[in-house]
């Protein structure tokens, strides 16, 4: 065990998700009017950035950035072309973004940016970051000195007229990678050598696989348990991993969902569904044993019938979660929405009928 007692990194939170998109200002529209985010800032040539457009949207602790390139040839047009639409930072948010930078490549992590200082009106952010798996980054942010509306070069966003439902999503619970045939072991060690994190669980090919389309999986988690990232490899099986489907079509390794958190499943996903969120659907059987599997639960079975909602539960409790469809046209990255209710797991009861699920769709796809 790499487990040291002082915390060398310690994270404050997920500061925010990048994306690079085909069209950021469609993009961001369809998160404001799918999944209830604010506008927030913007960046792009009105503001002195030249190659790229840049949108901003928040909802309660979560913050997506949404970017475009304005030309051919740049790297954020090279990664669209390569990878489809997808996540390409992982922000955290820190108190000292250089010892952050320090910390991390003084143990191996190669860095992307050195830290630096970035100042506007609004007060001076400190931002820094080191690669991690694919072509995916971990910025550091240090914001504590900052009150403008995302980060200097950019500036408030609003559309007065534009009301965004409330639908009730909260923070980032957890963000997993998939990565290549036994990359997830030099990962976990990545994680945990040069960021300090730890391995809180692990799912192998027993765990998901027999008929269904096998990966691995470790869980990796920081000190505070603030930031969790799970990472999945294939694994052999009857049935093409679903895994191996994300790598063909994004070309390589990335992020395979962000999931986001509520404190009303129910009412999230009826919003959601009611803008457009596609989710993933398992059996109707699903529920004729459900409470024989999880026991008492608070909610009534109906709607989470109705709406498709999954249930598990482990030694703390227990939490109810869905998945979407792939949000873009390559079957590549999608979300999960989970409410916890003391698990602190990630549903491993739910992997038979949510495989033969996912099964299904890359079935449709021909890709099975
Ligand atoms: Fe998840």
């Amino acid at each position: 065990m790499k487990n040291t007692s002082v915390d060398f990194l310690p994270l404050l939170g997920t500061d925010h998700v990048e994306f690079y998109v085909g069209n950021a200002k469609q993009a961001a529209h369809y998160y404001m009017s799918a999944f209830g985010f604010q506008a927030a800032a913007y960046a792009g040539p009105e503001t002195g950035v030249k190659d790229r457009m840049s949108f901003v949207v928040k909802q309660q602790k979560l913050t997506f950035v949404f970017t475009s390139s304005l030309r051919p040839g740049t790297p954020i047009a090279d990664h669209v072309m390569k990878h489809g639409d997808g996540v390409k930072v992982l922000a955290l948010k820190v108190d000292d973004a250089r010892s952050a930078w320090e910390e991390t490549t003084r143990r191996g992590g190669r860095s992307c940016r050195e830290p630096e200082v970035l100042k506007d009106e609004s007060g001076e952010l400190i931002i820094s970051g080191i690669h991690t798996y694919g072509e995916v980054l971990h910025i550091f942010i240090e914001r504590k000195n900052y009150h403008g509306a995302f980060m200097p070069g950019f500036v408030p966003w609003t559309n007065p007229y534009f009301k965004p439902a409330e639908t009730g999503l909260l923070y980032v619970d957890h963000c997993v990678g998939n990565v290549g045939w036994n990359q997830m072991d030099p990962w976990v060690k990545f994680y945990e050598e040069v960021m300090g994190f730890r391995n809180i669980l692990s799912f192998d090919d027993n765990d998901i696989s027999t008929e269904y389309s096998a990966l691995m999986s470790k869980v990796m988690s920081n000190g505070n348990g603030y930031v969790k990232f799970p990472i999945n490899e294939p694994a052999e099986g009857k049935k093409k991993s679903q895994v191996e489907e994300y790598l063909d079509f994004y070309q390589g390794e990335g992020v395979q969902h962000v999931a986001m958190a509520t404190n009303d499943i129910v009412h999230t996903v009826t919003e959601l569904r009611n803008r457009g969120v596609e989710f993933l659907r398992v059996p109707d059987s699903y529920y004729d044993e459900l409470l024989e599997r999880v026991g008492r639960i608070d909610e009534d079975l109906a709607p989470l019938r109705e709406l498709g909602i999954l249930v598990d539960r482990d030694d703390e409790g227990y939490l109810l979660q869905l998945f979407s469809k792939p949000v873009q046209d390559r079957p590549t990255l999608f979300f999960e929405i989970i409410q916890r209710k003391g698990a602190k797991s990630f549903g491993k009861g739910n992997f038979k009928a949510l495989f033969e699920a996912i099964e299904r769709e890359q079935e449709m796809r021909g890709n099975l």
